[in-house]
């Protein structure tokens, strides 16, 4: 029996590197890990959630496809119970304030040895800041669309070196390609985050704040050629 993933998560399943020690964090129904493990692409996985029934979830699927040895299921809040000796750590489907949460509470992924996979629903504004803030670099990004939604997964190291950034990077990342679809699709998503922001503070009186998400706007529109 094959396991086919959704393209989200096929597209971080994608990123992970092979025969590492992966750490699927908020795994729910626990597919990303029985994907990789089932495809021979990793060897060893734990599948971690804070919620029991998430885990009863994967426990399914780990037996439905009879590798129920294979992946470790934990309980844990964030990284807190998971084996530092993680060499992949996926995060996908949550919040980019969650995910830069769950990065912040555990100080050993400062390590340049491990590589990250986080799939932001929302917020990737708050990943990207969090990320290059804290030492990290971003070296890919991948766009995917999934059910007429559109999505970004970031690969991303420790080397313990701050980057210089702006608004304009954190909102739009540098590693999109403008040129192809998806990569139009996602700045255009993007673009209306910033717009937004911009009517709703200026409607609110807020002239100088709202100046930042104008100059945001119109370098997006012409470094992008996009309105
Ligand atoms: C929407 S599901 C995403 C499942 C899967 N990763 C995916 O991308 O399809 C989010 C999962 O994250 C779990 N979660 C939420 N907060 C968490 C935390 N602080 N630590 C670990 N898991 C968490 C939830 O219980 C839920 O199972």
């Amino acid at each position: 029996m094959s396991l086919i993933l959704t393209n989200r998560l096929k597209t971080a399943a994608d990123m992970v590197r092979e025969n590492r020690f992966t750490a699927d964090v908020g795994t729910d129904h626990g597919y990303l890990p029985a994907f990789l493990v089932m495809s021979g692409k990793t060897q060893r996985a734990v599948a971690s959630d804070i919620g029991e029934g998430p885990l009863e979830n994967a426990a399914k699927t780990l037996r439905r496809y009879g590798i129920q040895d294979k992946v470790q299921l934990i309980l844990s809040d964030g990284l807190k119970n998971v084996p530092e000796d993680a060499e992949e750590i996926v995060i996908a489907g949550m919040g980019g304030n969650l995910i830069t949460a769950i990065l912040s509470g555990a100080p050993w992924i400062k390590d340049k040895n491990k590589h990250f996979v986080l799939q932001p629903m929302t917020h990737t504004y708050d990943v990207r800041k969090y990320l290059w803030e804290n030492g990290f670099f971003i070296d890919d990004e991948k766009i995917c669309r999934d059910s007429g939604r559109v999505y970004v997964v970031i690969s991303a190291y420790y080397s313990g070196e701050k980057k210089e950034f702006d608004d304009f990077l954190c909102y739009f990342g540098e590693k999109i390609q403008p040129n192809n679809e998806d990569g139009r699709a996602y700045i255009s998503k993007q673009l209306e985050i910033v717009k937004s922001r911009y009517k709703g503070l200026s409607s609110c009186g807020k002239q100088d704040e709202a100046k930042v998400f104008l100059e945001i706007k119109e370098k997006a529109e012409k470094e992008f050629n996009i309105s």
